[in-house]
């Protein structure tokens, strides 16, 4: 009779600045287990294997060689996605890649096709989807508690600094970070806008490079949006904005209204729970509902970033385990890169676009 495995193997590919986030969540679910991390550079696959108790590779074969690896987590730059975890799932190993899933839509298809014929699973992060307001929103709405959603707003107005940018060649590049402030920043929330408000159908859009040199991509990218629902909406992605503020989800509807900033939400006023009308708009907010907190700069609190991660990572576990649907798939991955595509091509042409 064939042995249950005790654990799940975990590899990483790539060991840069996200790894550390999915070893950090492999490390706290149980009956899982870091077995190996790679990088081309050996003192950074080092560095990582020593802080997680792990081994570490020096090339990919050499990770997906190794029988004990069930699940490779792919951290390489984005415009590697595909490549990296097409070998991945050749080799039979379950695949985790880091957003966005691929800089083109060719590419991201051709990895889900791989993963779909080696039988393998294919999950894209996008952690934000766990962030436990944005479940607390998304149920509020699939309960009808907003109404008809009217409006949606995206914006990402960080900062990043020319040392970030040129801290990596292959920052700010189209090839290998496929944009800018939208495609490696905003994604997060774009994703966000899309997975609560629904299909966006046309765009049009303006992006610039304003506070940083020696970079391809845009730094600040604002589009109007239209979804297919007819409700209309905006996007910012901003890596321009010093020295750093905040990210913001707003949504609008009917009988409610909901604004996220920072991952948490800061206004609640649902109709449904005692929010009244006022023919020139109210002034006071239904502060039951209402979460203080600073808003800082940076997404996250630090200390719980990985949280989200390791949500998604479980996601993965228990698809894998039970042949539940996963709850964000490669083709979940393509929304928001279809946007991002689209704004840029707007941009370029100076034209609305529609998404096919
Ligand atoms: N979900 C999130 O919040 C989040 C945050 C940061 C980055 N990311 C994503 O993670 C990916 C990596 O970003 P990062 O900031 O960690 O980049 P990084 O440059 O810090 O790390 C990338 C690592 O990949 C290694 N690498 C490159 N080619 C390799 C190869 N052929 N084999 C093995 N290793 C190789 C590099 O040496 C480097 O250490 C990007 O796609 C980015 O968009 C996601």
């Amino acid at each position: 009779m064939k042995r249950m495995k005790e654990f799940l193997g975990f590899g990483i590919i790539g060991c840069g600045n996200i790894s550390n986030t999915h070893a950090l969540a492999v490390s706290e679910i149980a009956d899982t287990k870091l077995i190996s991390v790679c990088d081309i550079l050996p003192e950074k696959a080092k560095s990582l294997a020593d802080k997680f108790d792990c081994q570490y590779d020096t090339s990919i074969e050499a990770l997906l060689s190794r029988e004990d690896i069930d699940v490779v987590c792919v951290c390489t730059p984005s415009g590697m996605h595909s490549k990296h975890a097409i070998m991945a799932a050749r080799a039979k190993k379950h695949v985790i890649v880091e957003k966005p899933i691929e800089v083109s839509i060719e590419a991201a298809n051709e990895m889900i096709k791989v993963c779909h014929e080696e039988g393998v699973l294919l999950s894209v992060i996008s952690q934000h989807r766990f962030d436990d307001d944005i479940v607390r929103l998304k149920e509020a709405i699939a309960q009808g508690k907003l109404g008809q959603l009217n409006f949606g707003g995206s914006h990402t107005k960080w900062f990043r600094s020319q040392k970030y940018y040129d801290s990596g060649d292959w920052r700010g590049t189209w090839e290998l970070d496929g944009g800018g402030a939208l495609m490696n920043q905003s994604i997060h929330y774009i994703d966000l806008l899309q997975y609560i408000m629904g299909p966006v159908e046309e765009i049009f859009s303006y992006c610039t490079t304003r506070a940083h040199t020696n970079i391809e991509v845009e730094d600040i990218g604002i589009a109007s949006v239209r979804f297919e629902s007819g409700a209309v909406g905006v996007i910012e992605g901003n890596t321009a904005a010093f020295p750093g503020y905040c990210t913001r989800l707003d949504i609008y509807g009917s009988d409610g209204s909901v604004i996220i900033i920072n991952d948490k939400i800061q206004n609640w006023n649902l109709k449904c729970e005692g929010v009244t009308e006022n023919d020139f708009g109210s002034i006071s907010n239904n502060e039951e509902f209402i979460r203080s907190g600073a808003i800082k700069g940076w997404a996250s609190t630090p200390g719980v970033w990985h949280t989200s991660h390791k949500r998604q990572i479980q996601d993965v576990i228990e698809a894998i385990q039970t042949g539940k649907t996963l709850k964000i798939t490669g083709e979940e991955g393509i929304k928001p890169l279809k946007i991002i595509l689209s704004i840029y091509e707007s941009a370029k042409i100076g034209k609305p676009v529609t998404i096919k």
